[in-house]
């Protein structure tokens, strides 16, 4: 197979066009059997409901080539789940798993030419989504819905790779209390969109997000969840029922405790214990593991011990764990790998 003429190790999260996608649409109570298809646009109502009232969700997952040339994708199984979970909050029908797992194969197997080959750095990123396609125009869902899956090469999400970031505490909430920040719905990144363009105006890399409720406690980011590592080397991450739960940050609770032998605290995490955190990090498909070197709460500085210049140990340790996982490198739980070719 003769892969894509593409400067791998210079690419940055962005959407490159790619050969297929797959598509499903649901009709009259039932989803058809859907297809691969070559055209990248998307025809539709003007009255979509997806367009007048945001209602779609979306997934994210890798596909990588292994050391032994393999192209696997990583816990899929639990992408198709939280999609569920996301269609169920959002008055949507349910894909079902092994037809998304199925999808995600199929479209990884169609853009061969498009993974990015073992070391260099990209992967291949899909994007399974769903909208509501028919016309409404009082408020309330749609009955016809488009399920699809594209994919795209990609390298990493932050510019500069992984070194650590800058972030402030950020005034706007991303969630509500009984809201939508526990589903993936696109609705939710709307919400995030000014105030990420502001972080950035303001020289900051993303925003920390505190919970809607008290704003005393640390949620996550527009787009990955946290994890802490005290000073005594304990893993720390927040719980909250309104955060994404991030197949990542659950995967790297797994390694911590069974790879690496590390305890792990998953509890509410308050804004006044940060300056007490050894290490930080961001985490989730796109970041993998991206290193926060600072924190900024109004002008307060937090500079966390691990500095500016690279990861701390112990992140480094969760990266090169997890990554090893789905690079094949490191013996994976039974499950975790889906091998495609
Ligand atoms: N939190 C938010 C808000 C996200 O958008 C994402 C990305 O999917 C994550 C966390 C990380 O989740 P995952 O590790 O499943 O990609
Ligand atoms: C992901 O990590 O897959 C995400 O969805 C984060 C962001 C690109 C929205």
């Amino acid at each position: 197979m003769e892969k894509k003429n593409i400067d791998w190790g210079n690419l940055g999260f962005s959407y490159m066009e790619t050969d297929k996608r797959f598509v499903s649409n649901f009709k009259d109570g039932a989803w058809d059997e859907g297809a691969l298809i070559s055209d990248a646009s998307v025809t539709m109502s003007e009255c979509a409901c997806v367009l007048q009232y945001a209602q779609t969700c979306f997934e994210g997952l890798k596909a990588y080539t292994t050391e032994d040339g393999h192209i696997v994708t990583f816990r899929p199984d639990l992408n198709a789940e939280r999609m569920e979970a996301s269609a169920e909050r959002l008055e949507m029908p349910v894909f079902p798993k092994e037809r998304f797992i199925d999808a995600v194969v199929q479209v990884v197997a169609a853009n061969e030419a498009y993974v990015p080959p073992f070391g260099s750095g990209a992967t291949l990123y899909l994007r399974p989504y769903m909208y509501g396609k028919n016309a409404v125009i009082g408020v309330k869902p749609a009955d016809e819905f488009e399920f699809r899956v594209f994919c795209t090469p990609v390298g990493p999400y932050f510019k500069g790779g992984v070194k650590p970031l800058t972030i402030r505490v950020s005034d706007f909430d991303r969630a509500a209390p009984n809201g939508t920040g526990h589903i993936k719905a696109g609705l939710n990144y709307a919400m995030s969109l000014y105030a990420i363009m502001s972080a950035h105006r303001e020289g900051y890399d993303e925003n920390m997000y505190l919970d809607p409720k008290t704003r005393t406690k640390v949620e996550e980011t527009g787009g990955a969840n946290f994890l802490f590592v005290t000073k005594d080397n304990k893993v720390v991450t927040p719980k909250s029922g309104s955060i994404l739960p991030s197949i990542t940050r659950r995967s790297l609770v797994h390694v911590a405790k069974e790879y690496l032998g590390l305890e792990v605290e998953e509890r509410e995490v308050f804004l006044d214990e940060v300056k007490d955190f050894a290490e930080c990090g961001l985490c989730g498909t796109a970041a993998v593991i991206s290193p926060v070197g600072k924190i900024v709460d109004h002008g307060k500085e937090i500079c966390l011990p691990s500095g500016m210049t690279e990861m701390g140990p112990v992140t480094r340790k969760l990266y090169d764990t997890l990554t090893g996982i789905q690079m094949g490198r490191i013996e994976a739980p039974e499950g975790w790998i889906k091998v495609i070719k």
